[in-house]
């Protein structure tokens, strides 16, 4: 059987109480029930917590845990039209381990359901060599959508938002393909070439 593509879970939220959890435990399901294996990457992990004074043994466990993935999804909240600043800090740690790879965009919150901040991130992600999905995936109040487990309650909403995940889990699994087959046959940076 061929190997299961592995998939970076990058949250957005370290508010204790966060939603993203809840938010997060559905995307991993999903995602592993479209096919992928997964690996979270959560800033508010002990370990990564001090990624965010720019400590050097942090950013190294960081950049392991991010290197040889075939792709990354952040699923994030947006906070005053953003993303959060410690996802920021987290995305600004990493350099090559983003390169020519695909990321996909998940996003929660008031009545924009995020969607400002997953088009902020475009930018910010742009700069590190990434491929952005074009579909995203967003939530509007998900605090009354989902269970503590990470189950949306209301049938209708459940079946809309994995409609929406399908196509998404498509699109990220041509990208994954498309840009493992690039890099394998060239070197991205030229200095390798
Ligand atoms: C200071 C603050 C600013 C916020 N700004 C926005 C916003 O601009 N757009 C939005 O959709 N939701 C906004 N929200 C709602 C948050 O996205 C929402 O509370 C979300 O649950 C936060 O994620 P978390 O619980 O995982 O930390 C804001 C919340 C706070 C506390």
């Amino acid at each position: 059987m061929a190997e299961r593509k592995c998939i970076g879970v990058i949250l957005g939220s370290i508010r204790e109480g966060r939603i993203n959890d809840r938010v997060a435990f559905w995307v991993i399901r999903q995602l592993e029930g479209h096919g992928f294996a997964t690996r979270t990457i959560d800033p508010a992990d002990p370990d990564l917590m001090p990624v965010q004074m720019g400590d050097a043994a942090a950013i190294k466990t960081l950049r392991q845990r991010m290197a040889d993935l075939d792709g990354f999804v952040i699923v994030t909240p947006e906070y005053n039209h953003a993303e959060p600043g410690h996802l920021k800090t987290l995305i600004d740690n990493v350099t090559a381990e983003w390169w020519a790879r695909p990321v996909g965009l998940i996003g929660y919150g008031g009545i924009s359901g995020g969607l400002r901040a997953l088009e902020a991130l475009r930018i910010i992600l742009a700069e590190l060599h990434t491929v952005t999905l074009r579909d995203t995936v967003s939530f509007v109040s998900p605090w009354r959508k989902f269970d503590e487990v990470g189950h949306l309650t209301d049938p209708h909403d459940a079946a809309a938002a994995e409609a929406a995940m399908a196509v998404f889990a498509h699109r990220l699994d041509w990208w994954v393909e498309a840009l493992a087959h690039a890099r394998h046959a060239r070197p991205y940076h030229p200095e390798n070439e």
